[in-house]
């Protein structure tokens, strides 16, 4: 494995997969624990942030929001003095690339006293703010845009909120965020209605705080007025990294890994189930609980895939470009349905899976709401990651499991979440 033109990678394959790894911690409650500790007053420490620059642009954010992070080694101390403490910014908040920091800020902003504008890269002003911002006037926020709140750059108005039923359009972990934080917030009640189960780390981490948040049923949150109290919290590992890394050793003859440590939140260990289903030797065993989000680890073996039928549901949505690299290992037709918001991920993910199957030699293809992706003979090739972290991983999975050398152009798009990529998968090929 070695960088090769421009920002590409190489990996040079097949070799297993083994050993014992730790991974970095988990994106989306890294997300939630810098902004829950910027609504408690005092001081909480987080060890072991996810080490992305999604996450840095949370941080980054809330520092020019006026809350103090300090970092030491892998611990950061957040110390605020609860919402009403947040000052407007210098200047606009730049997100970057990523969707959880503009959709959850959007949230938290709509009810301070102030003006905010969020921006982002060309991916992210491209992609759906609509379902976040048409939600939060319900409340009563106050959000534009120059195309009626479509798309960022966003300018959110503070203002005062009041609570109400919202009904979402979409099952969307983000959005579903980004109420809970407004309605912490607003004057009486806001109930939030999905029309499907969602990442539930919003509601697990509130309640384990104190917050005052119910969950009556698993497609409803109830938000009252109030503050999470101060925390600790070492991360969990991050299971979509794990998920890479689960899939490389199931496809990889010879592979003999376990992930340490990782966040098996029910929803966000389908991929477990997913991969079972395909016949493939893997073990969760609990080991922890952080916060009301249970932990722990998981043991892969190599073995023969075969194909299943998948239904994808939001909380595993991430994991679908790397489920597909295993379909595409698997004898017989593998088919994902529901893959609709795959298209407006960081990259239309249904084309970009497609177009990394097809380098490869498999073949997959979109049929209306589902992707099909049929198993067979795989070769070495030269892929593209389309800017998009979760394509390059999947391809860097792929090429470790073919003969031969491949790359994966467009790798520095793996900064966003999983910066070490290259370190870890080192320490698991010697
Ligand atoms: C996330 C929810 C998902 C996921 C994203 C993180 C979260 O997005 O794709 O990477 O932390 O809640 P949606 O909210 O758009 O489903």
């Amino acid at each position: 494995m070695h960088p090769g033109p421009g920002d590409a990678l190489r990996i040079t394959g097949s070799r297993p997969l083994r050993g014992t790894l730790r991974l970095p911690g988990e994106k989306g409650m890294s997300h939630r624990a810098l902004l829950f500790a910027a609504l408690a007053d005092g001081t909480s420490t987080l060890g072991g942030l996810a080490p992305g620059d999604d996450v840095r642009r949370t941080a980054g954010a809330l520092r020019a929001l006026g809350v103090d992070i300090a970092e030491r080694d892998a611990i950061a101390e957040v110390s605020s003095h609860g919402v009403e403490s947040l000052t407007a910014p210098g200047g606009d908040l730049d997100c970057g690339n990523s969707g959880t920091t503009m959709r959850m800020l959007t949230g938290l902003l709509a009810a301070r006293p102030f003006t905010s504008v969020l921006t982002g890269d060309e991916s992210l002003r491209s992609r759906p703010m609509a379902r976040v911002v048409t939600p939060l006037r319900k409340l009563g926020a106050d959000v534009t845009s120059s195309d009626g709140g479509a798309h960022a750059p966003l300018t959110i108005e503070g203002t005062t909120l009041t609570g109400a039923r919202v009904e979402l359009a979409v099952a969307s972990g983000q959005v579903k965020t980004a109420l809970a934080l407004a309605g912490l917030q607003a004057d009486g009640t806001t109930e939030i209605v999905e029309p499907a189960p969602s990442r539930d780390h919003t509601e697990r981490m509130l309640i384990a705080l104190g917050a005052p948040v119910t969950r009556p049923d698993s497609t409803t949150v109830r938000v009252t007025r109030g503050a999470p109290e101060t925390f600790e919290l070492m991360l969990p590992g991050d299971p979509s990294s794990a998920a890479f890394f689960a899939v490389g050793a199931a496809i990889t003859e010879g592979s003999d890994v376990t992930l340490t440590d990782v966040l098996v939140n029910p929803g966000r260990v389908q991929f477990v189930d997913v991969l079972r289903a395909m016949g493939a030797d893997i073990e969760l065993t609990p080991t922890d609980e952080r916060l009301g989000e249970p932990v722990g680890d998981l043991h892969v073996r190599s073995g023969p895939l075969r194909a299943a039928s998948v239904e994808v549901h939001e909380a595993m949505i991430d994991e679908v470009p790397v489920l597909a690299v295993a379909a595409a290992f698997a004898e017989g037709s593998t088919v994902f349905r529901g893959v609709a918001e795959l298209r407006v991920k960081e990259s239309d993910r249904v084309v970009t899976v497609v177009e990394l199957l097809d380098a490869i030699g498999a073949r997959a293809e979109a049929d209306g709401d589902s992707l099909v992706v049929h198993g067979g003979e795989v070769h070495p090739a030269d892929m593209q990651s389309h800017g998009d972290h979760r394509i390059a991983l999947a391809g860097a999975v792929a090429a470790c499991a073919i003969d031969g050398p491949s790359s994966i152009a467009g790798w520095s798009a793996t900064a966003v979440s999983y910066p070490d990529f290259e370190r870890d998968l080192e320490a698991l090929l010697s």
